[in-house]
């Protein structure tokens, strides 16, 4: 099975690696001009004439990038098979439709107002209360596109920094800590859950990310996996899916975002649990079983953000798992992660601490639980 890969960085780099011990071969199509797979074979997207050489490669087509032009991967979808489908590229890489989804979903959210101008900005700072935060509606990752508004008067200044056409502003959540669920879905409608992850970011981008949690609620995980296997099911899914979420100091979930692929939050599994997130994917979109999620040890992924440190340093860790991206230094980008496990969660924070003291450019890790 060759199978078709839109988008060409990290994600789709492992996806291949985990692809290849069931037999499948990999072509990437970058719309990007900087693809950064370096595995498989990589096309760069300029013109029909490349979409139709990828398309005569591949069996199918799944995707590691979500701001894709919805009418290039409809077009796609005439051809071969697509999963996830277009419409959940045209839902998740929209704020609105996201939430609009949500809301009929019943699936709770922050209180939210979509504006079109500063005015509306500064109108809806008033109403909805600061601090809030306001985000374009498309394109954004890792926090761009978004500013945080603490009064009413910064609304105008907010509006610029972003310079987007259409904005949704949130009410600010004051949350306990942010977690994520991560499910998959298969052709014949199967789904199975992750254990969810807490999720530590800082300036907006992802830096730690834990699983299974050690004061996590039974009850809460079911009425995550309830709102993902809404979802899953209203959009006909076939694949990973994550949903970012808030828990707030009673206990309750807040719907932030969700992604129509593999995600960050989600790398421990490579290490942690029985089946990755990777794997998972790539048997849910060729119709085979999926496989068992649970956790195996308490496990916590760190990114490897701006520098690289010393590898050979960060592998001396006892069950340490160092993936590397093969990309160069920058600040605030992501280089690589790596995987920490332990059989207790007291003995995988030590490690966590020790792990962080290599990377040059790693924030402090502090879980909630701790
Ligand atoms: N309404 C909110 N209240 C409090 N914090 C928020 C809110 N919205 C966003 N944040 C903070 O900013 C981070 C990034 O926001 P969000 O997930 O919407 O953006 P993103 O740029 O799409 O991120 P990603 O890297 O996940 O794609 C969140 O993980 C959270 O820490
Ligand atoms: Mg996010």
């Amino acid at each position: 099975m060759n199978i078709g890969v839109l988008g060409a960085g990290q994600l789709g780099r492992m996806l291949a690696l985990a692809g290849y011990p069931l037999a499948n071969r990999f072509t990437f199509l970058d719309t990007t001009g900087h693809p950064s797979a370096g595995i498989g074979e990589v096309m760069v997207y300029t013109d029909q004439h490349h979409l139709d050489d990828f398309l005569a490669k591949v069996d199918l087509v799944t995707y590691e990038f979500e701001h894709l032009p919805v009418a290039l991967v409809q077009a796609i979808e005439e051809v071969r098979p697509v999963y996830p489908s277009s419409e959940a590229i045209r839902v998740c890489q929209n704020r609105a439709e996201e939430k609009a989804l949500f809301d009929r979903l019943g699936i709770p959210t922050p209180a939210y107002r979509l504006v079109e101008h500063a005015d509306e900005l500064e109108a809806a700072a008033r109403e909805l209360g600061c601090p809030v935060v306001a985000k374009s509606v498309t394109e954004g990752y890792d926090g761009k596109g978004q500013a945080v508004i603490r009064a009413p008067a910064e609304a105008h200044d907010a509006w610029r920094s972003i310079n987007h056409p259409k904005l949704i502003v949130e009410a600010f959540v004051d949350f306990v800590r942010e977690v994520s669920i991560i499910a998959v879905r298969g052709r014949d409608g199967e789904v199975v859950f992750y254990p969810m992850a807490e999720n530590l970011h800082v300036d907006g981008i992802l830096r730690y990310s834990l699983a299974p949690m050690p004061d996590l609620d039974d009850s809460v995980q079911q009425t995550a996996d309830g709102y993902i296997r809404a979802l899953l099911d209203e959009l006909d899914y076939v694949g990973v899916l994550t949903l970012e979420l808030f828990q707030t100091r009673d206990g309750e979930l807040l719907a932030n975002e969700m992604a129509p692929r593999v995600h960050n939050s989600g790398h421990w599994s490579m290490n942690g649990a029985v089946t990755s997130q990777f794997e998972n994917h790539l048997r849910a979109i060729q119709g085979l079983p999926l496989g068992d999620t649970a956790a195996r040890m308490p496990t916590c992924m760190v990114n490897v953000i701006g520098q690289e440190g010393d590898p050979a340093a960060i592998l001396a860790i006892g069950d340490a798992h160092l993936h590397r991206y093969d990309k160069s230094e920058r600040p605030g980008r992501k280089l690589g992660h790596v995987n920490l496990v332990a059989p207790t969660h007291g003995a995988l924070m030590e490690k966590v601490r020790t792990c962080a003291a290599l990377l040059p450019d790693a924030a402090e890790p502090r879980f909630s639980f701790e």
